[in-house]
């Protein structure tokens, strides 16, 4: 496999060796991540269906926004879990723990029409929530 060939699923020589308990809550993260990938994106979606004249979408919007801050603390838990004592990805727990806090300014900039701040902050929480798949998806080398 040459440098430009590499994929998600290279396994990086210099990475920790996972418990096994570490690879659960590796594959409890990639469905975690996942999970608010899908969320995160529904959000913009529903916001189109809001801007368009339809209040389904608004109210969807502000409740699937309750579920997006739900889904990002179960990720910091299940990252710093995978992290220690799974000994996974220590950038995992970091980014999710950002991605919380990014959630919670993204509700008040939402709850205040600052729409200045909301929309491309709304981008950024989807990209480092592709990114934080991303690192989930990572293969480690195997315990055995
Ligand atoms: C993490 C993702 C997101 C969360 C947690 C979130 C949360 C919220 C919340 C709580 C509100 C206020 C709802 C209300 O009080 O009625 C809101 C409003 C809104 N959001 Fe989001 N949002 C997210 C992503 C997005 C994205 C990606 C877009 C657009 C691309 C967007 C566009 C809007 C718009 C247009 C409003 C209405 C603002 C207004 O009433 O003036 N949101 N959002």
């Amino acid at each position: 496999m040459t440098d430009n060939s590499r994929s998600a699923a290279t396994v990086e020589p210099s990475a920790p060796r996972p418990s096994s308990f570490g690879r659960v809550m590796q594959a409890i993260l990639v469905v975690v991540a996942l999970l608010q990938v899908i969320l995160v994106a529904t959000q913009a979606m529903l916001a189109g269906i809001g801007l368009d004249g339809r209040a389904i979408g608004a109210d969807l919007h502000e409740s699937n926004s309750t579920v997006v801050a739900i889904v990002g603390v179960v990720q910091v838990i299940a990252a710093v879990l995978w992290w220690r004592p799974g000994r996974g990805r220590g950038a995992a727990p970091l980014l999710a723990a950002g991605l919380l806090l990014a959630v919670m300014a993204q509700m008040v900039a939402g709850q205040n029409s600052v729409l200045a701040v909301h929309i491309p902050l709304g981008i950024g929480i989807l990209l480092g929530s592709i990114w934080l798949l991303r690192i989930a998806l990572r293969r480690q080398p195997s315990s055995t």
